[in-house]
C-alpha cells in the first residue's frame, strides 16, 4: 500500500507551481510540460489505489470512494461575463468536472468546467461570481475513476421521503421542513436514456383528469406531450390541475426560471396541499445561475427516473423547457459557442433531445413490468409565435402537443386548449372504435364552428343552407361550454367520453325530428 498510494504532496505541488503572473507563451509551455510529466506519474500511482478501494468492505466502499485521492490547485486567470478562465488544471480535468474556486471574500464557490481553450479551462459558477478575481486558487479534488464519473455531473440520493418536499437542483430542501432523509438510490443527474431496444412500449391510456385533454389529446402511460402557451394563458393552473388529478403514483414537478413570487403562488394556489402531498418539486428561480436552472431540469428527470425504476407510474411536469434552453444558451455562449438560430448555439438543440428522451417508459424488468415517466413539458411561445426555434425543436421530439390560445383564455374558457391545434400521436390506437368516432365528430364540428362563428356573431348566418354548419351552430357553443373546467374540478376519462356522447346524441334526436 505504501508503495502504491499516490504521492499527495507531489500532486498538490503540481498546482503550487503556477506560472508566474505576467505570463508569456514560453512560460506556459514550460509549465504545462512539467505538468504533463507529473500527470503521467500520478496516474501510474493511481492504478495501485484501485484494488485497495475494491478490497474495502461493501459497507465502507461508498464512503472510502468519496475520499479524494488528491487535490490539484489551479488559478483563475480571467473572469469575463459569466465565465471564469482557469490555468493549471487542463491536463487533469474534463468538461462537466466540478471545481471549487476560493473567492477573495473567503467563500468556496462551486463551478463547472464547460469548455477548454488551448490549455486553459473555462468554467461557469453555480453561484454569483462576485468575489472571484484573477489569481484566486481553484481546487479540483481527484477521485478514483468510478467515483469521479459519478462526481462529474453529480448524483442525488433520492428516497421515498422526498415526496411532498420542495428541493433545489442540488437536492437541498427549500421548504423549511428540515433536512431530507439520507439513503436511497444514487441517481445520476446527467444519466442516459434507457436503450431504445430494451425500453418497454407505451402503456395503456392514463387519466389526466382534464376533459379537453382526455378527449382530444388522449395520453398513454410513458407518453411525452408538449404544452405550448404564451404567458398568462393558464399554464401553471393547468400544470397544477394535472399534478393533482392525473392517475399516477407520484408527480415530479420542475420549475425552471420562474419568478420567486410565482413559485409560492404555484405551490399554494395551483398545486394545493393535495397536489403537494404526491409531488416532488424541484425549483430554480429566475435569479439563480444558468447552471442551477439547467440542473433543475436534469435533477427532476433523475428523481422521476428513481421512482420509475421502482415500477411506479410517474408524471413529470416541466415548466418550462424554453427556460431550460435559455440556460443552455447562456452556458453555450459563455463557453465560446457561436450563436445561430435566434441566438441559440447549435449545442442547445443537440442537448435538448437527450433530456426529453429520458422521459418515457423504463426498461422492462423481471416479470415483464416497467415503470413509466409520462411527461408534460411546457414551452413558452412569446408573442404567440408557434414557430419559435425551441417550440419547433420540441414539437419534433415529443409524441404530441397541447396548444393554449390567448383568444380562448380572453373569452373566459379555461383551460384555454385549442382543440384543433392540439394532437396526440398515440391516438387513435388507445381508444375504442366508438370513442374514436366521437372524437372525430367533435373535431369536425369544432372545425365547422370555427369557420362560421364570425358570421353568427355578425348576424349574417342564414340557417338551412348547410346541415353540417347548422349542427355546428347549435352544438359549437355547447361543446365549448362542455370543455370548460374549473380549477378544482376533476373529470375522469370515462365521464369525459360519456359527457361528449350525451351531448352529440341529444342533437342527433333533434336532427331526426327536424328532418
Ligand atoms: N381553469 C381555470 N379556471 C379559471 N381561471 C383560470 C383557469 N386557468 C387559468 N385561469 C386564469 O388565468 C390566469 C393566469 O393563469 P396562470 O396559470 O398563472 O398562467 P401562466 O402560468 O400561463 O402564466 C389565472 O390567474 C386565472 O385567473
Ligand atoms: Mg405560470
Amino acid at each position: 500500500m505504501r508503495e502504491t498510494a499516490p504521492d499527495r504532496t507531489m500532486v498538490t505541488s503540481v498546482g503550487r507551481e503556477l506560472p508566474p503572473t505576467g505570463f508569456s507563451m514560453p512560460d506556459f509551455e514550460a509549465f504545462f510540460q512539467k505538468i504533463r510529466h507529473q500527470r503521467e506519474t500520478f496516474f501510474t500511482s493511481l492504478q495501485g489505489v484501485e484494488p485497495v478501494l475494491k478490497g474495502v468492505s461493501k459497507v465502507l466502499q461508498p464512503a472510502a470512494a468519496t475520499v479524494a485521492l488528491g487535490h490539484l490547485e489551479g488559478r483563475v486567470v480571467d473572469v469575463s461575463g459569466l465565465s471564469v478562465t482557469i490555468a493549471g488544471l487542463c491536463e487533469f480535468t474534463a468538461v462537466g468536472d466540478h471545481v471549487a474556486i476560493h473567492s477573495v471574500d473567503g467563500r468556496q464557490i462551486t463551478a463547472e468546467i464547460v469548455a477548454f481553450k488551448r490549455e486553459l479551462a473555462i468554467a461557469m459558477s453555480y453561484e454569483p461570481i462576485a468575489g472571484i478575481g484573477a489569481g484566486c486558487p481553484v481546487i479540483f479534488s481527484l477521485h478514483a475513476p468510478k467515483q469521479r464519473q459519478r462526481q462529474a455531473g453529480g448524483v442525488l440520493e433520492v428516497n421515498e421521503s422526498w415526496i411532498g418536499r420542495v428541493v433545489d437542483p442540488m437536492g437541498q430542501p427549500l421548504d423549511g421542513q428540515g433536512p431530507l432523509l439520507p439513503g436511497g438510490g444514487m441517481q445520476r443527474r446527467h444519466a442516459q436514456p434507457p436503450l431504445a431496444t430494451k425500453r418497454a412500449r407505451l402503456g395503456g391510456r392514463i387519466d389526466l383528469g382534464i376533459k379537453a385533454m382526455n378527449l382530444f389529446t388522449t395520453c398513454r402511460q410513458g407518453q411525452r406531450l408538449g404544452l405550448f402557451a404564451g404567458s398568462g394563458v393558464g399554464k401553471s393552473t393547468l400544470m397544477g390541475m394535472l399534478a393533482r388529478e392525473t392517475a399516477c403514483d407520484v408527480a415530479v414537478i420542475s420549475l425552471v426560471g420562474e419568478r420567486g413570487r410565482e413559485v409560492r403562488d404555484f405551490i399554494e394556489d395551483d398545486l394545493g396541499p393535495a397536489g403537494l402531498a404526491k409531488s416532488v418539486l424541484v425549483v430554480a428561480t429566475s435569479d439563480s445561475s444558468a447552471l442551477m436552472r439547467r440542473e433543475a431540469a436534469y435533477s427532476a428527470m433523475a428523481i422521476a427516473e428513481y421512482y420509475r425504476d421502482q415500477g411506479k407510474s410517474v408524471l413529470l411536469l416541466m415548466d418550462s423547457v424554453t427556460r431550460f434552453c435559455q440556460a443552455l444558451r447562456e452556458i453555450g455562449l459563455s463557453s465560446g459557442e457561436v450563436p445561430a438560430t435566434r441566438g441559440y448555439p447549435p449545442g442547445v438543440f443537440a442537448t435538448l433531445p437527450r433530456l426529453l428522451e429520458r422521459a418515457g417508459p423504463g426498461k422492462v424488468q423481471k416479470g415483464g413490468k416497467a415503470g413509466q415517466i409520462t411527461a408534460v413539458f411546457s414551452v413558452l411561445v412569446e408573442g404567440d409565435d408557434q414557430n419559435e426555434p425551441v417550440a419547433d425543436a420540441v414539437r419534433g421530439i415529443l409524441d404530441g402537443h397541447v396548444v393554449l390560445e390567448r383568444e380562448i383564455a380572453e373569452a373566459g374558457r379555461y383551460p384555454a386548449i385549442s382543440v384543433l391545434q392540439s394532437l396526440s400521436r398515440s391516438v387513435p390506437g388507445c381508444n375504442s372504435a366508438e370513442e374514436n368516432e366521437l372524437v372525430m365528430q367533435a373535431r369536425h364540428l369544432l372545425a365547422v364552428w370555427e369557420d362560421v362563428r364570425d358570421l353568427v356573431r355578425l348576424g349574417a348566418y342564414k340557417p338551412g343552407g348547410d346541415r353540417a354548419a347548422d349542427r355546428a351552430v347549435r352544438l359549437g357553443p355547447q361543446l365549448e361550454k362542455f370543455l370548460t373546467q374549473a380549477k378544482n374540478e376533476a373529470v375522469t376519462i370515462e365521464d369525459s367520453f360519456a359527457g361528449l356522447a350525451q351531448l352529440l346524441e341529444q342533437d342527433d334526436e333533434h336532427e331526426d325530428n327536424w328532418v
